[in-house]
């Protein structure tokens, strides 16, 4: 099932993800003993993530039967101001007392970007077995359609050694990214992402209004097109939306 929900603004919609995401924890943990949450970085959900913190904390969610998964990251350490990782801790994991063991790091900034991707995905592999898949997956979008870090003309690193355009076929849970501009991230891939009971893309940039179609249309050129869960809902905003009801390629509700 696809479908867009339009809040009235930035906050709304944070407000209303942050109640999603709490809602899909509660349910995971209702009918099993761990909740398994991917989440993205950038500027958009941290104030989701703030929201959902204090959530937690109310309700008195058991921190300790939560996993939480990076969806992507910079090649920067944790205590660097771009770190996806260190984004997340200081709104969320922090806040909540998430175990370390409960956090899967990226490790990203030392080392070899292959290995570390690499590393990651058999992480998550060992943590998610048994055909265990994540909850929720909370994504973001870039006004160039990229999500996680799947850049569109982006080559990924494979951990043969074999390089290949970013696409949505990349093999494997995790996986190197060599920007264009010659900068590195760390991604889930596709498959693995695709597992997700619920993939939700947070979207809140008026110049993001082309590319969130696109993708909503499922358009192959469009990163955020390859991505959907058992259940994908957009979140935007009015800006984003324009005027009218428009045809976003699935069911439409204005909250
Ligand atoms: C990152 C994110 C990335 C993000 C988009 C949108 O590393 O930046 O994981 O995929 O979701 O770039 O970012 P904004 O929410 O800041 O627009």
């Amino acid at each position: 099932m696809v479908q867009t929900r339009v809040y009235s603004d930035r906050a709304a919609m944070a407000f209303a993800a942050g109640d999603l995401v709490l809602k899909r924890i509660l349910a995971a943990l209702e009918a099993s003993r761990r909740a398994a949450i991917v989440l993205s970085g950038g500027a958009t959900p941290r104030e989701t993530y703030r929201l959902l913190a204090r959530a937690i904390t109310d309700e008195r969610v058991p921190v300790k039967r939560l996993l939480w998964i990076l969806a992507d990251e910079r090649w920067v350490p944790v205590t660097h101001p771009g770190s996806n990782e260190g984004m997340i801790r200081e709104a969320l994991l922090a806040p909540i007392g998430a175990p370390e063991d409960s956090i899967l790091s990226w490790q990203a900034g030392s080392g070899d970007p292959v290995e570390r991707a690499d590393r990651y995905g058999t992480e998550v592999s060992t943590r998610m077995a048994g055909g265990d898949r994540p909850d929720i997956l909370v994504l973001g979008m870039g006004a160039d359609g990229h999500t996680a870090s799947l850049f569109p003309g982006a080559t990924a690193i494979l951990s043969d050694g074999r390089r290949m355009a970013v696409c949505a076929d990349i093999p494997g849970v995790s996986v190197a990214v060599l920007r264009r501009d010659g900068t590195w991230r760390l991604s889930l891939c596709p498959r693995f992402m695709n597992t997700a009971r619920l993939a939700a893309f947070l979207v809140a940039d008026a110049q993001k209004r082309e590319k969130l179609k696109a993708a909503q249309h499922r358009d192959p050129d469009v990163p955020a097109s390859w991505i959907r869960g058992e259940e994908t809902l957009f979140l935007t905003t009015r800006e984003v939306q324009g005027d009218g009801t428009p045809d976003l390629g699935g069911e439409v509700r204005f909250a």
